[in-house]
């Protein structure tokens, strides 16, 4: 017994016009720091990335999304961005850039880059314009400089929090040297938050964004998407914002995320990038919640996709994992969107490690030393499991650099290597996000495993990495990085991305059992083996197992469908 396919509305006028290629696409996120480095400073960079551009084919994914490489002091990884038109120095220039981007073209790769619309480093020069310029001048008017309260202005002008942690107001000195106005900054000090009511900003961002069109990307994935916009009037929040929960539904929304104001700005982006031949993609980081909030992201006069953050934080629990993914079909198709599927990325833990703990265990924001840690076993094969579940899914899926190796979080980083902001700003409560970003093992017997031709790497890799390099498993049968590509070939070759998902019927509460067109995927979130359909022939399964008894606790499977 099957239930209704859940995919395709197809009494929905807006379902499907045409199958532009992110429909069902599967994307890389490449890290640029830790991918490779090809000079041997220990940081990533562009030509170490170019040089790499065909092991994503080997893998065989459809395209890149590369978190930014622009001109910037580097205080949260690139997410400051200083000027949107240069590659800093420590990724290369603008002709790396390009040459990226041609030959991920001639490879048959797409590539998406980053935009940073809400916030620009303080270092940029429009934010040194406004400092010189003082308080009501045109050049403030770009971000959100206000008067502090108090009688002399002592006090932030309201309790907004850093999502960083701190207050998200830091007060300047004016020219004169006398303590001045503050400016808002939802995350890090050096990241001031520009104001989307001025017009300038939306000129100046729909130029960037015709600038890296012109160069040849394929897409934006934009950064903090459901925060450009503020309430009026910035009214009083006092909870701690969350980057990782966005718009919590216990509480109302905060008066900066996810204001209905932002849907303007992507109905303007959306103009722009349809100027453009070849279906360039506009893909939203909107951490919000539920996922019929997410659908008002990718209505079609707005943006093409939204990452799917409800379901990377589900559990690895049958009936949560049917429920979020029916939800997320139900609401992107009823705008007429792919859903997007993702597990792990640069900003959370990796799901080889949030595996390791038993579901329902609150997990921190970064793991350290002192903390209890994962079993790793068990966070592989529950990882591996995961992922094979998720490549089964209609429409397009993330896959973070790594994944494919079965990486999992460094968790005892000595805390003096750590760079992440949230780590000084949280006063040493949160060690944040640096153990996700370890420089990438390609090369088990080589200098930093392979990552450049020197022994530098701008954080330390873990001894055991050795194992995990891309050399020891390539060509390895059974591997974490043999399922990836036998997986990423078969969703191919079953046209998965494009297909009908149905329910399957019959199996315990555990068992994520569905049919996508001709593959039947059993997953088993449970704790004992369960029975599988008389002769069965798997296609793959997540894990090299013995599958007459059953499906074993923790294996996906996937099979032909009769
Ligand atoms: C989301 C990015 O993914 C994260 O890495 C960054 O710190 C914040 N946005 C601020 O730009």
């Amino acid at each position: 017994m099957t239930s209704e396919p859940l995919t395709k509305r197809a009494d929905h006028p807006l379902t499907a016009p045409g199958h532009e290629w992110w429909r069902s696409a599967v994307i890389y996120q490449v890290y640029p720091r830790s991918f490779a480095d090809s000079d041997g400073d220990g940081i990533g960079d562009l030509p170490g990335i170019t040089a790499r551009l065909p092991h994503l084919v080997e893998l065989g994914v459809d395209a890149l999304w590369l978190s930014p490489f622009y001109r910037s002091p580097q205080a949260d990884a690139g997410y400051d961005v200083s000027d949107y038109r240069a590659v800093d120095p420590v990724f290369g220039d603008l002709a790396d850039a390009d040459a990226l981007v041609a030959r991920a073209h001639e490879l048959g790769l797409r590539v998406i880059v980053d935009i940073v619309p809400n916030h620009t480093s303080d270092e940029h020069d429009w934010f040194q314009a406004a400092l010189a310029a003082g308080p009501g001048s045109e050049q403030r008017a770009r971000y959100l400089f206000r008067d502090g309260l108090g009688e002399h202005g002592e006090l932030p002008p309201n309790r907004w929090r850093s999502v960083f942690g701190g207050p998200a107001w830091t007060r300047v000195a004016e020219a004169d040297g006398s303590p001045g106005q503050w400016y808002l900054h939802l995350f890090d000090v050096k990241q001031p938050d520009l104001d989307w009511t001025n017009p300038q900003v939306h000129e100046e961002f729909v130029s960037v964004l015709r600038f890296w069109l012109d160069h040849g990307v394929d897409g934006f994935r934009i950064d903090v998407a459901h925060g450009l916009v503020k309430a009026e009037g910035l009214p009083d929040w006092e909870h701690e914002p969350e980057m990782l929960e966005g718009t919590d539904s216990r509480f109302s929304r905060p008066p900066y995320w996810d204001q209905p104001g932002v849907h303007d700005i992507y109905r303007e982006w959306h103009q722009v990038v349809a100027q453009y031949a070849g279906d360039r993609v506009l893909v939203a980081e909107a951490w919000v919640t539920p996922a019929a909030r997410i659908a008002d992201y990718v209505r079609p006069d707005e943006l093409h996709q939204s990452f799917n953050f409800p379901y990377l934080v589900t559990a690895w629990e049958g009936p949560a994992l049917r429920e979020v993914i029916t939800e997320s079909l139900e609401a992107m198709g009823s705008v007429g969107a792919p859903a997007t599927w993702v597990l792990s990325n640069h900003d959370v833990l990796r799901h080889v490690t949030r595996f390791g703990f038993e579901a329902g265990t609150a997990l921190p924001n970064g793991i350290g030393l002192a903390d209890s840690q994962p079993n790793h076993e068990v966070g592989l094969r529950r990882a591996r499991a995961a992922t094979m579940l998720m490549l089964a899914l209609p429409g397009s899926c993330y896959l973070y650099q790594g994944e494919e190796l079965g990486l999992p979080e460094h968790t005892t980083l000595p805390d003096d290597v750590r760079q992440d902001p949230t780590w000084a700003r949280s006063s040493h409560e949160h060690r944040g996000r640096d153990g996700c970003r370890v420089p990438m093992p390609w090369a088990g017997d080589s200098p930093s495993f392979g990552f450049g031709p020197s022994h530098n790497a701008w954080l330390p890799q873990p001894s055991s990495w050795a194992g995990l390099a891309l050399d020891a498993q390539r060509t390895v049968p059974g591997s974490t990085y043999e399922t990836y590509r036998g997986a990423l070939r078969l969703r191919r070759e079953h046209r998965l991305g494009e297909g009908e998902l149905s329910w399957v019927d019959g199996y315990p509460e555990q068992v994520v059992a569905l049919r996508n067109d001709d593959v039947l995927v059993l997953a088993n979130t449970g704790r004992t083996t369960v029975p599988l359909p008389d002769g069965a022939q798997p296609l793959l399964t997540s894990v090299p197992v013995d599958l007459s008894a059953g499906l074993p606790a923790d294996v996906t499977v996937w099979l032909p469908a009769r």
